[in-house]
């Protein structure tokens, strides 16, 4: 999705640079700031949250906000040291030789990397997640990537992720993952609403195509939106990816200037049922996003 403009509150110029390239047509700002506040959440999801929170006090709350935290989680350690990675020890040769001191005749060596995104926009707010599952090799190798790169090696391969390099990492890292989440999360959704799927009674419609009609950037999103009722469930691809649910839509104008789409989804291949409403402001750009995600009823 392309015309956000976001603030990306990380410390880590790594993962800045990570992550700029994983957003494409975003603008991404990196935040300059002093007194960042201790990592204290109790999950990633929290300390990721508590990032963009720092952004919108440092920059005021009418942006959109980017924090991200993430991990390393090592099943025979119990998890650890998981989302206190950063504080395991100094980042690089001095984790690294920690790790594989903790790991030392530990045949079980298998781990994941985790990374949660939360995109904090003036409504709401939108998350993406993403996993890297692999074991931690008997000793460092290769220089691409950080942290612990150099000793993990991803499921289905034999090198490192430092030794795979960072153009391996910007297709399949966690982050990598985790962005296309977010993405999907964004922009995924605005696709079935232009499919049209989804049940809409006379009026919504009647509401949809006045308020689409509205002027020249409105009239090319209500082209890229046909808007006619589609069927259930629907399959869609959305630049390779393919998308399936099965969702209602919803259209209303709470102000004049503004509609707001909602959008209810059961998506098929992950066990859960998600509210969006998309908040659209009469040019047709998407002002703000909330999600509302529940647990699907099980089939
Ligand atoms: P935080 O998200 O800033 O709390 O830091 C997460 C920590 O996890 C980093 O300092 C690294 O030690 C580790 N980590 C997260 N992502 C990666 C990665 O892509 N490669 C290697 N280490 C990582």
């Amino acid at each position: 999705m392309d015309g956000i403009r976001a603030t990306l509150c990380s410390r880590n110029a790594h993962k800045a640079r990570e992550l700029e390239r994983l957003l494409p047509g975003w603008t991404i700002e990196p935040l300059h700031a002093e007194n960042w506040p201790e990592e204290t959440g109790a999950t990633y999801v929290e300390n990721a949250r508590a990032k963009a929170v720092f952004g919108r006090e440092v920059l005021g709350p009418d942006r959109t906000y980017i924090g991200e935290d993430s991990g390393l989680e090592v099943a025979a350690l119990g998890g650890r040291p998981g989302i206190e990675s950063a504080r395991y020890a100094p980042e690089g040769a001095p984790a690294i030789a920690k790790l594989l001191a903790e790991l030392d005749r530990v045949d079980e060596r298998a781990a994941r990397y985790v990374s949660e995104l939360v995109c904090l926009m003036p409504h709401g707010e939108v998350r993406g997640s993403g996993t890297l599952a692999g074991y931690i090799a008997e000793e460092s190798r290769g220089a691409e990537g950080f942290g612990y790169d150099p000793v993990f090696v991803p499921e289905g391969e034999e090198r490192t992720v430092a030794e795979l390099g960072d153009g391996w990492k910007q297709r399949h890292s966690h982050r990598a993952r985790a962005a296309r989440a977010l993405l999907a999360a964004l922009g995924g959704a605005l696709v079935l609403v232009a499919a049209g799927c989804g049940g809409m009674d006379r009026d919504t419609k009647k509401v949809l195509h006045a308020f689409f009609a509205g002027g020249p950037v409105a009239r090319a999103l209500g082209e890229r939106f046909p808007h006619k009722p589609g069927t259930l469930p629907c399959v869609l691809h959305d630049k390779g990816v393919k998308l399936q649910a099965t969702c209602a839509t919803d259209i209303s104008l709470v102000q004049p200037a503004r509609a707001v789409v909602t959008l209810t989804e059961a998506w098929t291949h992950g066990a859960k049922a998600h509210t969006w409403f998309f908040f659209i402001r009469r040019d047709g750009t998407v002002q703000s996003v909330i999600q509302e995600g529940a647990p699907a009823p099980k089939p």
